[in-house]
This record gives C-alpha cells, structure tokens and sequence, in this order.
C-alpha cells in the first residue's frame, strides 16, 4: 500500500503521539485545501483522463480525482478517431468507463469533441461528397450524443476550426483552418454539426472550443466566426477558451486580453467555459506544443513554481471576477506526470499528485465565503489490522 507522509506541523501535533508507537500514519491527498469545494458556488471544476484500463489510477490518484475536482473531461477516448476508428466500429469501453465513475461519484462529465481536424480517423471522407460527409457526421454526432444524453454536461462540437496566427486581413474573417471538414462539406460544416448535436440531445451545453482564441488576430476571427454562426441559428451556447498558457505569456496584456475576450463572448450572449487550462513553467503555451509524455522535468525550483502560483492566482482572480459568464473551469491532466505537456510541469499538482504552490494561490482566489478547507485526512491504521 503506497504511503504518503506529508503532514504539516499542525497536523502532525493533532495526531496522538501514542499512535505513533502502535500504529503508522496514512494522509491522503485530501490534507490539500480542496478546489472544488472552495469554488463550489462559483463555477465547476475539472480535471481531463481517461480510464483506459480498470486499473488506470492508484488509490491517491482516485482520490485526488474525486477530492479536487467535480467533473471529468475525456482526454482523449471520445475524440472521433479513438471511439470511432471505422464506420461500423465503435469503441466504448473507456468512454463508458468515464460515464460510469462520473454517475458513481457525482461528477459532471463533458463530451470532448465532436468535429476536429486531428484525432479523426480517414473514412470520414473518403469517396464522400458534401452529402456523405454530412451523412457521416450527422450518424457520428447522433451515434455518441445519443448514448450519452441527459448524462453530459456539455459537448465540444467543433474544435479549433480557426488558423493560427493571421494578419489584420484575416483578423477581420473567419480564417478557418483548411482541414477536411472545410474541404469536403464546406464552411457551414460548424452550424451542421451544432444542429445535429442538439438533434441528439435538446438540452446539452453545446461548445465551440479554441486556443488562443483570447487575443489578437485569432480573436478578431473568432467573433467573426461567432457571429456568423448565431446568424445562422448555431444552437451554441458556450465559447471554449482552451486556456494552454505558460508563466512567462500571462503578461498583463495578456492578462487583459483575456478579460476583455470573455466580455466579449459574454456580449453575444454566450457562456464561457475555460476547457483545458495549463500554465507551463517554460515555453510558449499555445495548443499545439508539448514534449512527450514521461519525459522528466528537470525539477522546477521554488521561484519557478511560486511564478506558476502567481500567474494561477491572477487567472483565477479574473476568472472569479467573470463568474456570471464562467460555468467551468476545467485543468487539461490530473498531474503533472500525466500532463501531455509533462515535461513543462503545468498544473496544480505535481509529478506524485501531491499540491504545488499553484494550488494555494487558486484556492485563495476563491470568494470569501467560499473558502473551504480540506480536512487532513489522517488515517491511523493499526498495523495488526492489515
Ligand atoms: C491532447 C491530449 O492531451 C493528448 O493525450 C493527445 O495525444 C493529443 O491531444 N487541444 C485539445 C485536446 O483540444 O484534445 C488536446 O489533447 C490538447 C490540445
């Protein structure tokens, strides 16, 4: 049984010193101050895995899902490639997995993503014209939003539609991305897939979902793209800001940007949810970046991960002071080792799953009011018991 002994002095001193010469000391990872409860009436919580094996998380890992966070986003399993590699073959064992913890522990589950340019298997569209690829699409999306209706909470339909970069000449259009979607069906390929969603399920959040699309010129196209679908009567309810950031990027122009982009989707009557927030301690940010997985950090120093803490302390602060448009915000990975951008140490809690400076910085953000401590979770397990 993996043991953790990181008891704080003022927890260590409640625990009778007797108990110590007859028995041994477990503490959860519950000793943390707890996001979700601190946040509880602010917005919702998640955390991005998939369960693709039963085994796939150890006791403190399981623990730290349902302790920090109150809703779950599939990493990876419900992307249109993994769960959906062939026409006729659907793979459903992870993303039930999902569905079925979620229902067990009472967390709140989102569909990610419907429609996107990677992670979607080739049959899509081939030997497909507008019609077939519309035929594909509608049978996808009809496929998993039905089986999951009533028991999700939200739904990225459209993911990443729009280019990177720009100038102002694309600032002022969509810039959509040229992927298959936009070759084969054509540019109302977004108001199709939102109409299909909602087909499948009418009472479902229903996304679009974007990095960087909280400054310069990607902004500019989105709002155009926003407001062309509204036009076109897109059921959308909520803007996705991906919120793949890094400690040196947040500058206060950054910072203010950011501001200014939820007040800007709050002005077309749209939700905003922060979708899959990490804050890298080097780097760029940005979607598309990451070394691999499992490739060790050099170990962050303690100025580094106090800047982390800091640039989560001010995001959240903002996120706070936007809480009538943010319904959620949701961390893209667990921990730092399970992070795709592992090798840049981006979330609140590190390699092991133990609090990083980060977490007391977004939890003292929270409203007061809404602060909430965790309780040490002290075990004291007799040894002749076990
Ligand atoms: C990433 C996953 O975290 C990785 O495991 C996978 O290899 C690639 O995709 N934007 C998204 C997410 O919308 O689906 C991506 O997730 C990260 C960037």
């Amino acid at each position: 049984m993996r043991q953790q002994f990181e008891l704080s002095r003022r927890s260590f001193l409640a625990v009778p010193a007797a108990a110590f010469l007859t028995s041994r000391v477990r503490l959860a990872a519950a000793a943390a101050a707890l996001m979700k409860d601190a946040y509880r009436d602010v917005f919702v919580i998640g955390t991005a895995l998939d369960f693709r094996r039963p085994d796939e998380f150890d006791a403190t890992e399981l623990d730290l899902i349902t302790s920090q966070f109150n809703a779950i986003t599939p990493e990876n399993s419900m992307k249109p490639g993994p769960v959906h590699p062939q026409e006729a073959t659907w793979n459903w064992t992870a993303p039930d997995a999902l569905m079925d913890f979620c229902a067990e522990k009472r967390m709140k589950a989102y569909g990610h993503t419907l429609v996107w340019h990677q992670q979607t298997s080739p049959w899509f569209f081939e030997g497909a014209d507008r019609q077939v690829a519309l035929a594909r699409l509608r049978d996808h999306i009809l496929t998993i939003v039905g089986r999951y209706k009533g028991r999700i909470a939200g739904w990225d339909v459209v993911n990443e539609a729009i280019n990177d970069g720009g100038d102002a000449t694309t600032g002022a259009t969509e810039n959509l991305r040229s992927s298959s979607w936009l070759k084969t069906v054509g540019p109302d390929f977004l108001t199709q897939a939102f109409k299909f969603a909602r087909e499948a399920d009418p009472a479902v959040a229903l996304h679009y979902n974007d990095y960087n699309i909280e400054s310069g010129f990607k902004h500019q196209s989105s709002l155009v793209l926003l407001n062309r679908l509204i036009g076109e009567g897109a059921p959308m309810t909520t803007v996705g800001i991906q919120g793949h950031w890094s400690v040196t990027g947040l500058t206060p122009e950054k910072l203010d940007q950011i501001e200014q982009a939820i007040l800007n989707y709050k002005a077309l009557k749209l939700k905003v949810a922060i979708t899959e927030l990490d804050v890298t301690l080097t780097g760029a940010g940005g979607g598309q970046l990451g070394r691999g997985r499992g490739t060790p950090p050099p170990p962050p120093t303690a100025e580094a991960l106090q800047a982390q803490a800091d640039a989560y302390g001010k995001l959240f602060a903002m996120f706070v002071r936007h809480r009538d448009a943010i319904d959620r915000v949701t961390f893209w990975g667990l921990h730092d080792r399970r992070s795709w951008r592992s090798g840049q140490s981006p979330l609140a809690f590190d390699r092991e799953g133990r609090p990083k400076p980060a977490l007391e910085a977004i939890v003292a953000a929270a409203p007061s009011g809404a602060k909430v401590r965790g309780s040490a979770s002290i075990q004291v397990v007799d040894l002749h018991r076990e």
